[in-house]
């Protein structure tokens, strides 16, 4: 049977992960589909139980894993914790790098429900569905990096070989394929020598995918179609650091942090975690929001198990309780109807079913 390692963390993490596990239950009950969820220590209750953010035992669990489900960590207590110690270097650093995570995916969705609570006009945002694919392990951060004298300067290398463009731009080419068909590769290929090459990779992957419209664009000019227009994407493919910034521009075109799903995938392997922290001001009181967990559930079903059925099953649920009127505090304006996390949860599960 399939693995999941499952790891609430800290603070709202202990809250959202049970939600998002009965509804991946609740999806599966009909499929041939079986998975075993199991539960590890990570972040600052690893490091008050066993002394370290992510533990053997729990980094072990993860690389036998298909799939790593994660709630958040970190949290004042840990704060004052030398950096390399600290949950969010030690576990999710740790983590990405152990399990070789080269592709971050984040889907921003416009649900009409909510389409007021964006920082951007309705008329501009209100069928935005698009989705980003951020290459994670190459490019200026990882590439080489030093000091010199006379003049003092600094340097930092962009470098991507061929397998690491390729398989990310693959991955994208896939997820347009299930989708609609549209792919925008990000680039700076009028000054970089690297854009040039992602350009020269990304044609040849493409002709495996007629189906599939291919578009390139410099990343400035996608910086601004995002905020101008970003109904006009389907998906967009692009390197390390330019999805850095595109990724975080791009999550504020939808309502609240607590909507926003994130996938870190190696091939079918993947991380899945909301795109928001432990939130410990609200910790402990049952009024996070689980969506983002619950839809990063749905990604796991989509890109470690292929079951995309089910992953859309879950996104429907979603919708139907957001036009119905159903908010957790974070979304709540005057009239709507105000749920508790586990009540969330329990909307969800009866949308499922209806
Ligand atoms: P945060 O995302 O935890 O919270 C920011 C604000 O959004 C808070 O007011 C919080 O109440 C609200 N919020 C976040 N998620 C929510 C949800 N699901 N429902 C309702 N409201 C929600 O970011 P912050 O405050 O900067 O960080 C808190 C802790 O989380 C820190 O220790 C930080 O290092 C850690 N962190 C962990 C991450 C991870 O595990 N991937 C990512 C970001 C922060
Ligand atoms: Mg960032």
């Amino acid at each position: 049977m399939p693995k999941v390692a499952v790891l609430p963390g800290d603070g709202i993490g202990q809250e959202i992960v049970p939600e998002a596990i009965r509804v991946l239950q609740a999806v599966l009950t009909d499929s041939s589909l079986r998975l075993e969820f199991k539960e590890y220590p990570v972040g600052g209750a690893a490091i008050d139980r066993a002394g370290r953010a992510l533990p053997a035992e729990t980094l072990a669990a993860c690389q036998e894993a298909d799939a790593v489900l994660l709630g958040a960590v970190g949290g004042p207590k840990w704060d004052t914790l030398p950096a390399p110690e600290r949950p969010e270097t030690a576990a999710l650093l740790g983590l990405r790098k152990a399990l070789g995570l080269y592709a971050n995916i984040r889907p921003v969705r416009m649900l009409p429900a909510l389409a007021d609570a964006s920082a951007l006009k309705r008329e501009v945002v209100q069928n935005t569905d698009l989705v980003v694919l951020r290459e994670l392990t190459g490019g200026l951060y990882f590439g080489e990096k030093g000091r010199k004298q006379n003049p003092p300067a600094a340097y930092d290398l962009m470098i991507y070989t061929e397998e690491e463009v390729e398989r990310i731009v693959r991955l994208a080419f896939e997820t347009a394929r299930l989708r609609r068909k549209k792919l925008c590769s990000v680039d700076k290929a009028n000054v970089l020598e690297t854009s040039r090459f992602w350009r020269e990779v990304t044609l040849r992957v493409a002709a495996a995918y007629p189906e599939v419209e291919l578009t390139h664009m410099y990343v400035d000019n996608a910086a601004m179609q995002l905020v101008r227009d970003p109904e006009q994407f389907d998906v967009l493919v692009t390197e390390n650091m330019f999805g850095d910034i595109l990724t975080d521009l791009a999550s504020m075109l939808s309502g609240s942090i607590g909507m926003m799903a994130s996938a870190s995938l190696n091939g079918k392997k993947g991380l899945y975690e909301p795109a928001h922290g432990s939130a410990p001001d609200i910790a402990g009181k049952n009024l996070a929001n689980p969506l983002a967990t619950i839809l990063s559930g749905a990604l796991m079903l989509r890109y470690s198990f292929a079951r995309e059925k089910e992953a859309q099953a879950i996104e429907q649920a979603v919708s139907k309780v957001l036009d119905a009127g159903y908010r957790t505090g974070d979304l709540a304006k005057p009239g709507d109807k105000v749920l508790g996390t586990k009540e969330m949860g329990d909307a969800v599960l009866a949308a499922l079913n209806s």
